[in-house]
């Protein structure tokens, strides 16, 4: 049959072992909440769906109780009890959570709440669409509460950062009309349990607070609700004094307080139940509370009192930094989150989170874990990682980011010499924390595929499942979206899947090895190689490379004092050239072009290897798609290969211009006499 594009992984195509299976499917839905749209509702047209497009199954949606076998029975836990009188199998559930089983000849799905039940639904559906007809029982519950994602979005409907056409939300300066596609998205984030978004850019535009507009955010909230869905948005700090008449946008002025709590009970009238504010205060031009002289926990503040009435979240980001001198050896831009942040740390309110991008600089493809991360004892956090692939290949480039973002959440940062893992530290666990989670830049489209790729989207589906379950493999979540997305059969599963595992280090080996942070382009699109673009200006993002040496350092004894940032286990590793790990080594020293790393190759020799490695892989994805021409449906199929050969030639072109860069620097020639003319 043929499908339609936005469906993404939820495509519930024909199962090969319909016929084999069909007798043991339920042949009706047992609702147990009412009939109002809502996520309860919306599962249980998600099992018709599901079950008539996987296995050309119809089942009927009932109210009755009576006889439960054959059934799958749907709602949350505390209907269930009134219903049938006790729910003693499952276990304590935190918000969000579900219980599923699927023993014997009934299926039940229980969630904490709605949002859970429906998140349950998602996780059976899923089973039977990927051929496990297994038997189970178990409880799942969410790492964190927070798991939301980013837009974003400008009010002229263009994306910053986005490679999926247009925006969803927005086009000439208002609110869409039709929130159709706004609603399709949400039925995608519910079935990966995610239940937060912020719709437009951190760059924000503070006509986003007309009346007008403000209607037009219920309308998407209204089509975000009955998939679990709440809308939150993105601030312009400045807005009392942009768009609301005032003289001063001072977060301690009388007036200025008056006016956002005025706002903020209109938001709340037309969305009861809002998700919160994300804010970009002080940061790339932006407006913030410093220009009065405020401190950011101050700004911060001034909109969670607004909030809090309402149960409103804030999100205050931590992305805070000036222009540097890269005379300065001390200077670094690295230094900038701890140095903003660490003594605010116990001013926050409770309703605020900071959000902490995973590493220091800018969703680089290789960073160290944050170090603010370790640092906040008394504030609750979120990890900010981005699915759009802004500095890795803007889609156009075959990156699976998952085994990128496991580096940070399972990092232990050893604060107070304890097992401190990022994830234990976001999810409130390890401090103490009432809140935290996960919040990711995502920025689809109007893109039929969403994110302008097919292949893209395996990176918003893992985001999704790493956001509820941290511990979750890489390659198993890849493979779950393979089999709903593509196929069930072994040869594509194990084609893609080793396409996929070898796609960051091949992107990593040809635009940024050794923690050379990224050689890409940072002054104008972000895309293609551009070594000579890091230096020379006052980003921070600079490799200091000359004839002889190249990389940061970032020690205490001799460098930016970054690395005492850490714990002190940490901090030691990273301070000692021996200790700190090969892909990190450009990070933190200032090394001979001759430096022998600790895989015995000196470093300019890794690069030229690696930028030739690199390209190779890139080149052999080719190959192994071809290898599955006959098993992809022709569109998606050549979609991809035109994708692919792309790629294959632009790591050529990476490799080439990045090599020679350093072999015209250096004048070291390549062991092996592929670099420059000989
Ligand atoms: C990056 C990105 C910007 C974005 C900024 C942010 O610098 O290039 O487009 O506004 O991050 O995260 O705020």
């Amino acid at each position: 049959a043929a499908e339609d594009g936005s469906s993404g992984w939820l495509r519930y195509s024909p199962s090969p072992q319909a016929n084999r299976y069909y007798h043991t499917l339920p042949s009706q839905v047992i609702t147990l909440n009412n009939t109002e749209v809502s996520p309860v509702y919306v599962a249980c047209l998600e099992l018709q769906k599901g079950l008539q497009g996987i296995f050309g199954k119809r089942v009927n949606v009932t109210h009755e109780n009576g006889n439960a076998s054959a059934s799958v029975i749907v709602g949350t836990v505390d209907k269930y009890i009134k219903v049938y009188g006790n729910a003693d199998e499952v276990p304590k559930l935190k918000e969000d959570g579900f219980w599923l089983s699927t023993e014997h000849d009934t299926v039940r799905i229980l969630g904490q709440n709605e949002r859970g039940a429906l998140y349950g639904t998602f996780e059976y559906l899923s089973m039977l669409a990927q051929g496990n007809f297994s038997q189970v029982t178990y409880a799942t519950n969410p790492n964190a509460p927070i798991r939301w994602v980013n837009h974003w979005d400008n009010m002229d409907g263009s994306i910053e950062r986005g490679y999926g056409d247009r925006s969803i939300f927005f086009e000439n300066g208002e609110v869409v009309d039709n929130p159709d596609r706004a609603s399709k998205y949400a039925r995608l984030l519910a079935s990966i349990r995610i239940n937060g978004v912020i719709v437009n850019n951190v760059n924000a535009n503070a006509s986003l607070l007309s009346s007008r507009n403000i209607e037009g955010l219920g309308r998407i909230a209204d089509a975000f609700r009955p998939y679990g869905v709440q809308l939150g948005i993105s601030l312009n700090f400045a807005s009392p004094k942009l768009v609301g008449g005032l003289s001063t946008f001072d977060p301690l002025d009388a007036s200025v307080i008056a006016w956002w709590t005025k706002i903020t009970d209109e938001i709340y009238q037309h969305i009861p139940d809002m998700a919160g504010y994300l804010i970009k205060a002080n940061s790339e031009g932006q407006p913030g509370p410093l220009t009065y002289n405020r401190t950011l926990a101050q700004g911060a503040n001034l909109f969670a009192k607004a909030l809090r009435p309402h149960g409103g979240i804030v999100m205050f980001r931590a992305f805070v930094y000036n222009q540097l001198n890269e005379s300065d050896w001390k200077a670094d831009r690295a230094n900038a989150a701890v140095e903003f942040f660490k003594d605010l740390d116990g001013q926050f309110d409770d309703n605020v989170v900071v959000q902490i991008k995973y590493g220091p600089i800018d969703f680089q493809v290789r960073e160290p874990t944050s170090p603010l991360f370790g640092n906040l004892y008394k504030t609750s956090t979120a990890i900010e990682l981005q699915v759009t692939q802004e500095y890795l290949g803007q889609q156009c480039h075959l990156v699976y980011l998952p085994p990128l973002w496991k580096t940070v959440l399972d990092f232990d940062l050893r604060v107070d010499n304890k097992s401190s893992l990022v994830s234990d530290i976001i999810s409130g666990e390890r401090f103490r924390r009432p809140l935290g989670g996960s919040a990711a830049v995502v920025n689809v489209g109007t893109s039929t595929t969403w994110l302008g790729s097919h292949l893209a989207m395996s990176n918003l589906y893992a985001y999704g499942r790493l956001a509820w379950n941290p511990a979750d493999d890489p390659q198993s979540m890849l493979q779950d979206w393979i089999r709903l997305t593509f196929s069930l059969d072994e040869n594509v599963i194990n084609t893609i899947t080793k396409m996929f595992m070898q796609s960051w280090p091949a992107y990593e080996n040809y635009s940024g090895n050794l923690g050379i942070q990224t050689l890409t382009d940072i002054l104008y699109t972000h895309f293609g190689p551009n070594p000579a673009s890091q230096d020379n200006n006052g980003w921070g993002q600079w490799t200091r490379a000359d004839h002889m040496t190249i990389g940061m350092d970032r020690t205490v004894s001799n460098g930016t004092g970054f690395s005492g940032q850490y714990p002190p286990e940490i901090a030691q590793r990273y301070e000692n050239i021996d200790t700190t790990p090969d892909d990190l080594l450009l990070w933190f020293h200032h090394v001979n072009y001759t430096h022998r790393l600790q895989s015995g190759k000196t470093v300019i020799q890794h690069f030229y290897d690696a930028h030739y490695n690199g390209a190779e892989t890139a080149q052999a994805f080719v190959t192994m798609w071809e290898s599955l021409k006959d098993k992809i449906d022709s569109e998606r199929y050549n979609e991809v290969l035109f994708r692919q050969t792309y790629q294959a030639g632009h790591s050529i072109v990476w490799r080439d211009a990045v090599s020679n860069y350093y072999w015209n620097l250096s004048g070291i020639p390549d062991e092996a006499n592929r670099v420059g003319h000989h």
